[in-house]
């Protein structure tokens, strides 16, 4: 082997990584040496710099639990995680498009009946989202799950308030397909800004904003399902999302209606929200090569 230079020593390093078995891992190592050095030779970071950098990154690591994972939340803030969602869900044109889970989605959430009211008197004024889930050919799939989480309509998600089975909830799409949720509008609201993530945006004119949005995980047998969101038309911060989730087709709006009959047949003596939907999903790939 030829003694190290400035100038040989990406080429050396890149053959060595190059000499591992699993060709994935191979793939993944040549080109994480290749960009690292590259991304080095382009800075020419200073040893404190360096080390400024593997102290946030440190910290980064400190600050993860099973509650609180600023790894993501940096993946996020840099447009990787919409990167890697959009990598590996090219839709075909017609299907909802996903978007970025985020930190806050909580499994197995309470089943409420169509129509029925997963707020449960948290603030906020009340927003009815209504639609169907179908293929791409336009038939409804009855019994899809849509499992939703949002903030109240103060900006706050239930690990944030400390309440159990807060502003989420699971429900099935009627025999045609047809859907009907009774909730709050959502807020727009701020990343946690408290962990390195946060110390790094301040330094930053970057908004840390995410526009009012309501989470969705929708499945059926049969189907590929979506992790999307359904945003608020006219809110201030859908053109900067902190964390890029914003795709035109998942931009609604919400419809503000007087007081009077509500789509799930509740009289309401206050104004409220009316949202239209309808969630389309591709066919798994198992079940079209099936098909
Ligand atoms: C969210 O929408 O819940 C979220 C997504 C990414 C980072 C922080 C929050
Ligand atoms: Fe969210």
């Amino acid at each position: 082997m030829p003694y190290v230079t400035e100038h040989n020593l990406t080429d050396l390093a890149i053959e060595r990584w190059g000499n591992i078995p699993d060709p994935r891992l191979r793939q993944v190592m040549m080109a994480a040496i290749k960009h690292l050095h590259a991304f080095v030779r382009e800075v020419e970071p200073t040893p404190q710099e360096w080390f400024a950098a593997i102290d946030w990154l440190t910290r980064v690591g400190k600050m993860c639990d099973d509650k609180r994972q600023e790894f993501i939340l940096a993946s996020d803030v840099m447009g990787v995680s919409m990167l890697v969602d959009a990598l590996n869900n090219r839709m075909p044109s017609g299907a909802t498009p996903s978007t970025v889970e985020g930190p806050f989605h909580i499994p197995n959430s309470q089943e409420f009946a169509d129509g029925a009211d997963m707020a449960r008197g948290a603030p906020g004024i009340p927003c009815f989202v209504t639609g169907t889930v179908r293929d791409l050919d336009g038939k409804g799939i009855g019994n899809a799950m849509l499992d939703l989480w949002q903030t109240d309509g103060e900006g706050l998600y239930e690990a944030q308030i400390g309440k159990d089975q807060y502003m989420r909830g699971v429900y099935h799409s009627r025999p045609d397909g047809g859907y009907c949720v009774r909730t709050v509008a959502p807020i727009g609201y701020t990343i946690p800004m408290d962990g390195p993530v946060g110390e790094l945006m301040q330094k930053t004119r970057i908004s840390h904003m995410r526009p009012a949005h309501i989470h969705f995980a929708v499945s059926a047998p049969g189907y590929k399902p979506v992790i999307t969101h359904l945003f608020q038309r006219g809110c201030e911060y859908i053109e900067t999302d902190v964390v890029f989730g914003v795709k035109e087709p998942l931009i609604t709006d919400f419809v503000k209606k007087d007081s009077g009959v509500a789509p799930n047949g509740e009289t309401l003596t206050t104004p409220f929200y009316e949202v239209k939907y309808d969630f389309v999903l591709q066919k798994a790939a198992s079940a079209q090569k099936a098909a």
